[in-house]
């Protein structure tokens, strides 16, 4: 069996713990990982921060350089990249496979943000007093970035935190989640091979409470980027003292469905929103609110399209869907949709899992109460229900403890225009379902969906610090 080591200041250290990692499909034991101790946390933290000034000063073009020939390392390796994120995360084979594009393309935009940090120059003598003085700023890097990982993208969120990080001239601790370590161990030594400087990077896996906690509270620490729920969020907030924090949390994302819309040329592309890799997507479509001249038709299109997916093992290509990331997950969405039946909800189709797969699950006529509705259910679940017109859907949809992103279909300028403006969001997408993301755009939430930033220029912004220098020519 595959046994892991930690990978810290440029190497990889065996661990004094260790506990097994088990595939979410089958329960078969996949490896063996490591359970870092506090000491070994202290030892990765102070690898990355005796590595800051050898970051710090490294040209951005050999910043740049490096992470090009990561993304090319990653492109020639992506099959077997592919294979490690569906193996560990049960995604299925052909969505993993994107997922591995779109690290490529992640390592390739933070090459190139790499080149492009810079300042301004400021009129000082705007103000009174501020005559005869040439002013700029700078951004220089914070130093040690503390990034804590989901498992939903086990490639690319880490790309998006060790991207960016690696671009500002930063040094990281990462710890990815439990379930997903390998896609990280492999991240390590593509860097390794890269050339990234020893102890730039640093991967310690372990629980929460030990690792993620060292690295939430140690000063040496300068920033955390966070991706996960928003309890461990609001955690991190509460303990990182000073500290930078961005945090990316959940939602339960929402589409609304105007009068007019040509429903059979939407369902394909609503039907991937609601059920790629499990509805377990920040962004997954989780609410359709769909005006009434169209609902039933609506409904029906949408539980055809869903009745030809296929549910099964995430090795084989003709896979959609395939298990929750754990069995705790089965039960609790199991137990969300039986309480919003009692509520007087009716599924249409799923509703059950074979094994750890909770088959696709629509569910129409939900109350808002019901948590299927108002919490994240990060499983294959939507509900489909009926508005008279857009405002309404619109107080739907922000009537949230989140707002990551909101789609509205709509032939109509003047609804499109109002919906971007009144949708309390982070992005609104107008003509798209709300899980729509490519990666060099601002990503991000407003409420319980987090604060700050993702999308490799933003993500710079938050990774670096402005410095301003003020000459005075007096
Ligand atoms: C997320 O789950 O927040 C990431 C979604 C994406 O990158 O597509």
């Amino acid at each position: 069996m595959d046994k892991k080591s930690l990978f810290i200041n440029g190497e990889w250290v065996q661990a004094s713990h260790y506990t097994t990692l088990t595939s979410p499909y089958s329960g078969e034991v996949i490896a063996e990982i490591p359970a870092a101790t506090p000491e070994e946390v202290d030892a990765a933290i102070a690898a990355a921060y005796a590595a800051q000034g050898k970051m710090k000063s490294l040209p951005a073009h050999a910043r740049a350089e490096i992470l090009s020939k990561l993304a090319s390392l990653l492109e020639v390796r992506g099959e077997e990249a592919a294979r490690i994120i569906a193996l560990e995360a049960a995604k299925p084979i052909a969505t993993a496979r994107g997922e591995v594009s779109r690290t490529v393309q992640t390592y390739r935009f933070a090459a190139e943000e790499a080149k492009r940090i810079h300042g301004e120059t400021l009129p000082l003598d705007a103000a009174p007093g501020g005559e005869n003085r040439v002013a700029y700023t700078v951004r220089e890097p914070l130093g040690v970035i503390g990034a804590i990982t989901p498992f939903n993208f086990p490639m690319n969120l880490v790309a998006h935190k060790v991207g960016p990080a690696i671009a500002a001239g930063n040094t990281i601790v990462l710890k990815p989640a439990g379930q997903t370590p390998l896609s990280a161990f492999f991240l390590a030594e593509l860097l390794q091979e890269a050339g990234l400087p020893a102890g730039a990077l640093n991967v310690v896996t372990g629980s929460g409470r030990v690792v993620g906690d060292l690295i939430v509270t140690d000063e040496r620490v300068q920033m955390v980027t966070f991706t996960g729920s928003p309890a461990v969020g609001i955690g991190i907030r509460n303990k990182a003292g000073l500290k930078r924090v961005t945090l990316e949390l959940g939602s339960n994302a929402a589409l609304i469905v105007d009068k007019g819309v040509d429903i059979q040329k939407i369902i394909p592309r609503c039907v991937q929103g609601a059920f790629a890799f499990q509805g377990q997507v920040c962004i997954s479509l989780q609410r359709v609110y769909v005006h009434e001249d169209l609902y039933e038709d609506f409904a029906k299109a949408f539980m055809a399209a869903t009745n030809r997916l296929t549910a099964g093992d995430p090795l084989d290509p003709k896979t959609d869907v395939s298990a929750l990331i754990s069995p705790a997950d089965v039960d609790r969405t199991l137990a969300w949709i039986e309480e919003a039946k009692q509520h007087g909800a009716k599924v249409i189709t799923g509703g059950k899992a074979v094994g750890n797969v909770l088959l696709p699950t629509i569910l129409l006529d939900v109350d808002p109460a019901q948590k299927v509705s108002c919490q994240e259910v990060f499983a294959p679940i939507v509900l489909i229900n009926k508005i008279g017109s857009v405002d309404e859907g619109i107080a739907l949809v922000n009537d949230s403890r989140y707002g990551l992103q909101a789609g509205i279909y709509t032939d109509n300028i003047h609804t499109a225009l109002m919906a971007a403006q009144q949708l309390h969001v982070g992005g609104v997408m107008i003509n798209d379902i709300p899980t729509f993301r490519v990666d060099h755009m601002p990503y991000g939430g407003v409420k319980e969906s987090g604060t700050g930033r993702e999308g490799l220029k933003y993500a710079v912004e938050e990774m670096t610090e402005m410095k301003l220098v003020v000459f005075n020519r007096n």
